[in-house]
């Protein structure tokens, strides 16, 4: 009872409902009902042949005692009829024997206290422990006594009940086996079944790079190229996509930039600084990847700025200052629905943000702010001051690298700036950068390249501005 209870809450568990749990519970059912099916047809056969042979063997003794008695009783030899009597004891199994005569009396009995008693002849009365036999004496065709046997059956109970024993352990045995095969069949059978059911849900959650091994049965081989064609057209469908967005938010900040032409290349030019700064910092591949597109799209909120205040040549106003303010949001909610560029996204809204809590548009501070965004403060300030804007010169490396130092722990991380300024003399010289990101290949969407990381930092610094 307290087992049902226990298992009734499991049945509602997901195991019970796979494939596995059914096919497993089916066969071992079937192999354990075979098993006791056979066990107790081995065992009732072979207790009807262990009866059968004690039936038998009380059927000749009996007979046999008969035969032998006849003429002893027709000759009333007592002594012939006692040795005949007590020879039948001596065979395995005779309990008792006797010899009664025409009325039913014992004339002789194994049993001396039932000499001249009347005694049963019936053969059917019920004792599981003893045979009856009865044999009538017969000469010339009259019946003249009768030949009484009684077996002893316990010793073929014993063989059977042993038999019972043994025949459950082997069912038993051999059922536990049996069901051990099957689940492990079964198991082996199924795996590429469970390892398909694992990609697809992780096709489900938007990894398109899963594949899975073409093997098993034919039908799971199948199922298993069909699942990886299926999930390659889906990974190309979603890259194509991804592609198209990224030229698109690319076209966006492209656009940005060529209604301001003070600011052309500067998006560019911030991700190559920042790209620099990270391989300088031992940044991973993954990290530059992230922090060179951020930079690229920084500026992407301004397409919602208005012209007029961006490219406005004095001061701004309060009112301008907060109408500008709002661009790394702007680029947030552009970017808010794209998950391969999610990464980018919060490093692009923390690119105005101070490390003394005073920037925006949340005012974070210290390590609120992610590394990244850090890094991509320092080279948007850098670039803004070495470009000519419509309120001011271009500003000299000195001057705008002594502004950066005076930031430190202000306006930027103290460690970012360190780095910075230790990655600086590594930097491209900026009209051969302009040439060059101009000239790229990939114009716009000019994305991580190794082989650029690479040349650049291999650059002799003293070959530099
Ligand atoms: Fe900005």
């Amino acid at each position: 009872m307290i087992g049902i209870f226990l298992v009734l809450p499991l049945k509602k568990s997901a195991f019970f409902k796979t494939i596995k749990f059914k096919l497993s519970a089916l066969f071992c059912s079937v192999t354990i009902a075979l098993c006791l099916l056979a066990s107790v047809t081995f065992y009732d056969h072979k207790k009807e042949v262990l009866f059968n042979q004690l039936r038998e063997n009380a059927t000749t003794l009996s007979e046999n005692l008969a035969i032998n008695a006849g003429a002893a009783l027709l000759d009333s030899d007592e002594m012939q009829l006692s040795v005949l009597v007590f020879t039948e004891l001596k065979n395995p199994g005779v309990l008792s024997a006797a010899i009664l005569d025409h009325e039913g009396k014992a004339l002789i009995h194994s049993d001396i206290k039932k000499i001249g008693n009347s005694v049963q002849e019936q053969p059917h009365i019920p004792d599981e422990n003893q045979l009856k036999k009865i044999k009538p004496i017969m000469v010339n065709g009259k019946k003249i006594g009768t030949a009484l046997l009684t077996m002893d059956v316990s010793p073929v109970l014993e063989k059977t009940h042993r038999l019972k024993t043994g025949l459950f352990t082997a069912a038993l045995l051999i059922s536990c086996f049996g069901c051990y095969l099957i689940i492990h069949i079964i198991g082996n059978m199924l795996e590429p079944l469970g390892v398909l059911n694992q990609a697809v849900a992780k096709i489900g959650h938007g990894d398109l790079n899963v594949r899975v091994m073409e093997g098993g049965g034919e039908e799971i081989r199948k199922l298993s190229k069909v699942f990886n064609k299926m999930a390659e057209g889906l990974d190309h469908a979603n890259k194509s996509a991804e592609e198209g967005y990224l030229q698109s938010v690319m076209a966006l900040s492209a656009a940005v930039e060529a209604s301001d032409p003070y600011t052309r290349g500067h998006c560019d030019r911030v991700a190559y600084y920042s790209e620099q700064v990270a391989l300088h910092m031992g940044m991973d591949k993954a990290f530059v990847k992230q922090l060179v597109l951020a930079g690229q799209l920084h500026d992407l909120g301004k397409i919602g700025v208005d012209k007029e205040i961006l490219c406005k040549a004095g001061r701004l106003d309060s009112d301008e200052f907060d109408h500008i303010a709002r661009h790394p949001m702007i680029a947030w909610q552009i970017l808010e629905p794209v998950l391969f560029l999610s990464k980018e996204r919060d490093i692009i809204v923390v690119h105005h943000e101070r490390f003394d809590g005073k920037g925006y548009p949340n005012g974070l501070k210290g390590n609120q702010i992610c590394t990244a965004g850090k890094i991509l403060a320092v080279t948007d300030c850098y670039d803004a001051m070495t470009s000519n804007r419509p309120y001011r010169k271009q500003m000299e490396e000195k001057k705008a690298l002594s502004i950066i130092k005076q930031e430190k722990g202000n306006q930027f991380d103290p460690d970012i700036v360190d780095t910075f300024l230790e990655a600086h003399p590594f930097f491209e010289n900026r009209d051969v950068l302009d040439k060059r990101l101009e000239i790229s290949s990939r114009g716009r969407v000019w994305l991580y390249d190794e082989s650029f990381s690479a040349t650049s930092q291999n650059k002799n610094p003293a070959a530099i501005n």
